[in-house]
């Protein structure tokens, strides 16, 4: 009786904006920018542009498919529809992967930030308090989620804001040079560990049977959240490096708080601890969301076990994949290893992407709004960006893929 409950379709323009703005500005931009800024120097900011065009280009992809076939799990249900079970399946299991993997880093990253603010206890203490937190808020149903990511991004954005506003006036030009001291294959490198920043911007694709009429809001949603990411990033990383230069932002683990110290602008640090408190707190409410609906897309297909399937019949959401995704990213966030973490989560991710792309040039020529020169150039960059990535991370990549099928034989036999 239960399985014939379905989702609900609660979620307009605003709230899909949200929710893919939430999934975005997160660790990325925070955290890892410190990292691209070690490998290529204030270069890192090209490699931040040329994540975002790649992401674009996908962006467009998911737009474009979404508007098509507007079902929960995305990349998983386009795979299976337009190209093959094999690449259907990859597509979900990789952006598991990825996004428990991401939800592990920020929940360690909120931790962090949190403890910064109220250093009561320790930062795993608030980490797994608000992994709990936040399943409790997506249990509560998908209306409530929304309205609390909208406020939990609103003020993310109002933070962020204030740190361009404030340190554009103190940029000193000399932080910019030597501006590429490790060349292009810096760059590069820089590109793909950005990539992540962005991800989280076709969220809501993944959302599809909770959005009202999909087909009109989330390829708008899509396009309208890259286009601020892209906009709202680069000038935060011009700000960042022209406050402190790259080397300083490579040798603290909280880089856009080191330049907001540096800052005269009173309060600056903290309110850029805020948002990136708050920053941490909305991906992971998105991940939650995002993980946990995949999760009911690919139980739906038995490439997961059925019990994934059920919906609550009062709160309309699946909630066992909740509760699965919430005891993951525990383990995740109390035993990870951030970088490796990050690299691995782009290599799944950029996969999944690959797939988007392959399915978006499947499409009916009447159903390609874009033409296909994006998605051949989304592809293209997809892979320049994953084997620009350590040997180390594509091999555990490749095996987690392989882990997967083995998983989902399994599945097939036992349940
Ligand atoms: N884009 C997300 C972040 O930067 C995953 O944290």
């Amino acid at each position: 009786m239960e399985k014939s409950v379905e989702l609900e379709r609660v979620l307009g323009l605003k709230d899909a904006v949200g929710i893919g703005l939430g999934a975005i500005i997160g660790a990325g931009i925070f955290v890892v920018t410190g990292v691209a800024a070690g490998v290529s120097g204030p270069s890192f900011i090209v490699g931040l542009l040329i994540a975002g065009v790649i992401a674009s280009f996908n962006a467009l992809s998911s737009a474009q498919l979404a508007a098509v076939y507007p079902q929960s799990g995305g990349t998983y249900e386009y795979g299976y529809q337009l190209l093959n079970p094999v690449l259907g399946f990859s597509a979900g299991w990789m952006f598991l992967i990825s996004k428990l993997s991401a939800a592990g880093v920020v929940a360690i990253g909120f931790g962090s930030y949190f403890h910064q603010l109220v250093p009561l206890f320790s930062p795993i203490m608030y980490s797994v308090t608000a992994v709990i937190l936040l399943i409790v808020a997506n249990l509560a149903g998908i209306q409530k989620a929304g309205r609390l990511n909208l406020i939990i991004v609103s003020l993310t954005l109002l933070a962020l804001i204030y740190f361009i506003v404030a340190g554009i006036p103190e940029i000193r030009t000399h932080n910019f040079t030597p501006f590429a001291p490790f060349g292009i294959k810096g760059i590069a490198e820089a590109a793909a560990l950005m990539f992540f920043a962005f991800t989280g911007y076709a969220r809501i694709a993944t959302l599809a049977e909770e959005v009202k009429s999909p087909e009109k809001t989330i390829p708008q949603a899509v396009i309208i959240t890259i286009i601020s990411a892209i906009v709202l990033y680069i000038l935060i990383a011009i700000t960042a490096v022209g406050l402190i230069g790259s080397e300083a932002m490579a040798s603290v683990k909280s880089p856009l708080q080191a330049a907001a110290q540096h800052a005269s602008m009173p309060g600056l640090s903290i309110i850029i601890t805020i948002g990136a408190a708050t920053a941490m707190l909305g991906v992971l409410l998105s991940q939650i969301l995002g993980i946990s609906r995949m999760m009911f897309a690919m139980s739906r297909r038995k490439d997961l076990p059925g019990f994934l399937e059920k919906i609550h019949p009062r709160y309309k959401v699946p909630q066992t994949g909740i509760l699965i995704t919430g005891a993951v990213i525990l383990v995740l966030s109390v035993f990870g290893n951030f970088e490796f973490i990050v690299r691995s989560a782009s290599f799944s991710i950029l996969l999944y992407y690959s797939i988007t792309n392959l399915a978006a040039l499947q499409q009916p020529a009447h159903q390609q709004r874009f033409g296909k020169f994006i998605a051949i150039a989304g592809l293209m960059g997809c892979i320049a960006m994953s084997l620009s990535l350590p040997l180390k991370v594509i091999v555990t990549g490749l095996m987690l893929w392989v882990i997967g099928f083995i998983l989902r034989f399994v599945c097939k036999k036992a349940f």
